[in-house]
């Protein structure tokens, strides 16, 4: 059995059963770097501010520096019968260093050790986290440059609506995107605060300086509360918040994707390397990999719930509970940076728009029914009439298989006596996009103008 921090005022020791359920180190020892760093400074103050021997914690700060690049080398292998993280490196830098090491544990717990561990493991992944937001992004713009011409059908209750440019649907996405990143910026401002030195919950008597920790550790700022500081696992509910709505975002991304891929849209072709085949059907090609993605999100809002029911109702302070806040965070975060990656590659490279077939499927006249309906308002009939008009027209045209464009103009003006004969322009898709002014809407010019900015923007 690996030696405890803890144990002098036990004359039993813990079940063999009551070990396995409560030691945390098969999956804390993610965090042995970022224990090693801090553990790193908290030395370094203590041997500045005379609480222990300077030549302790020269010590203390080389053997720590031993075991970091053990970590970063991928040569740290943790003890299993270790309880956690923090023990198993408190146990190997005795080993390391001897006696020195036990003063290391001088004016902190184990309880703002590990928030503070868990604050520098986010801080590193949300940077992670931003810049694939941003890969993301650059790649869908990418595309949207690439294809600007290209006109889709859209849809409302995934019935066909109007016809808009598809790199102004893809823009779509870099927008939510956009916010996505925002809230993972936000929380970060609240990660990026330094937790240690509050030690069990109330503080020291010892004359530590905790901004020095926050400084050698980069912190913005030192927590102000000590017992705020032991307690507060929201920095973690608001990563898992973000990463919630993100992940709905790329769902909906794929969900698209999924749709154009099928034989009854058959917009787009995937890639081989983002499909897989059936065992029993020869022909299948399935996007299997914007399945799992949509898929593999449904644990941000499964996870986000697993910590707030963790969280709700404990009292203050410290809970042992709180130790299962890790394997939600770190399943959450390993994951949203995975499907970054992962859809950016699909964005690059990985798509091929079957041109012919989208120029066949924006032909029905039923997708520039608001821009006839437009070019009356135009000449100063009023929406409602408007509407009625179109409408009509539409009906009959459907009930008899005509089509407007076979209709002269004395027929046209059967329905109104404001259609001229330029009406009929408007029966293309090019002209239906081109025509839009509004701002943000789907005119090429327009989407030009955004694409350029964001190209700009993400540089
Ligand atoms: N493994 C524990 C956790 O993740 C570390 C803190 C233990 N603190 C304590 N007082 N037992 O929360």
């Amino acid at each position: 059995m690996a030696s405890k921090l803890w144990g002098s005022r036990f004359t039993g020791s813990l079940s063999k059963l009551s070990e396995k359920f409560t030691h945390s180190i098969s999956y804390d020892s993610k965090l042995a770097l970022y224990d090693c760093v801090a553990s790193l400074a908290h030395a370094q103050m203590l041997g500045e501010q005379g609480i222990i021997p300077k030549k302790d914690a020269s010590a203390i700060t080389a053997g720590l520096k031993t075991l970091i690049k053990m970590v970063e080398d991928g040569k740290y292998v943790y003890d299993p019968d270790a309880e956690d993280v923090h023990t198993d490196i408190q146990v190997k830098l005795r080993k390391l260093v001897g006696q020195p090491a036990d003063k290391l544990h001088t004016a902190r717990s184990r309880n703002d050790q590990v928030v503070t561990d868990v604050r520098l493991y986010c801080l590193d992944h949300l940077e992670n986290i931003i810049a694939l937001i941003d890969g993301l992004q650059i790649a869908l713009v990418n595309f949207a440059d690439k294809n600007q011409d290209v006109i889709i059908p859209a849809y409302t209750h995934l019935q066909s609506a109007q016809v808009v440019l598809l790199s102004h649907q893809i823009l779509a996405y870099v927008e939510m995107l956009e916010r996505d990143k925002g809230r993972f910026e936000d929380a970060k401002r609240r990660t990026n605060i330094n937790t240690l030195g509050a030690c069990a919950l109330a503080g020291t008597s010892l004359p530590t300086n905790r901004d020095f920790v926050t400084e050698k550790l980069g912190f913005a700022m030192t927590a102000a509360n000590s017992i705020d500081s032991v307690s507060d696992r929201d920095f973690i509910i608001e990563i898992m918040a973000a990463s919630a709505i993100t992940g709905m975002h790329l769902t909906r991304v794929c969900e698209d994707l999924i749709l154009w891929v099928t034989s009854e849209f058959n917009f787009i072709a995937l890639d081989d390397a983002f499909c897989t085949g059936s065992s029993i059907m020869p022909h299948k090609k399935n996007p299997d990999v914007l399945e799992l993605v949509r898929g593999t999100t449904s644990k941000f809002p499964g996870r986000l719930v697993e910590l707030f029911v963790l969280m709700k109702g404990l009292p203050m302070t410290y809970n042992r509970d709180m130790q299962m806040d890790k394997p939600a965070l770190f399943d959450c975060v390993e994951t949203m940076e995975d499907i970054l990656e992962i859809m950016a590659q699909v964005f690059s490279g990985g798509i091929k728009i079957k041109r012919d077939v989208l120029k066949a499927r924006i032909t029905s006249e039923y997708f520039f029914s608001v821009d006839i309906l437009d070019y009356l308002v135009k000449k100063g009939v009023s929406y409602r009439d408007a509407h009625d008009t179109v409408g009509a027209m539409v009906k009959e045209c459907l009930d008899h298989g005509r089509k407007i464009s076979d209709m002269n103009v004395a027929q046209l003006k059967r329905y109104s006596m404001h259609f001229e004969d330029d009406m009929r322009n408007l029966l293309r898709p090019e002209v239906s996009v081109q025509i839009k002014k509004s701002m943000g809407s789907t005119n090429p010019d327009m989407v030009k103008a955004q694409i350029n900015k964001w190209k700009k923007r993400l540089k």
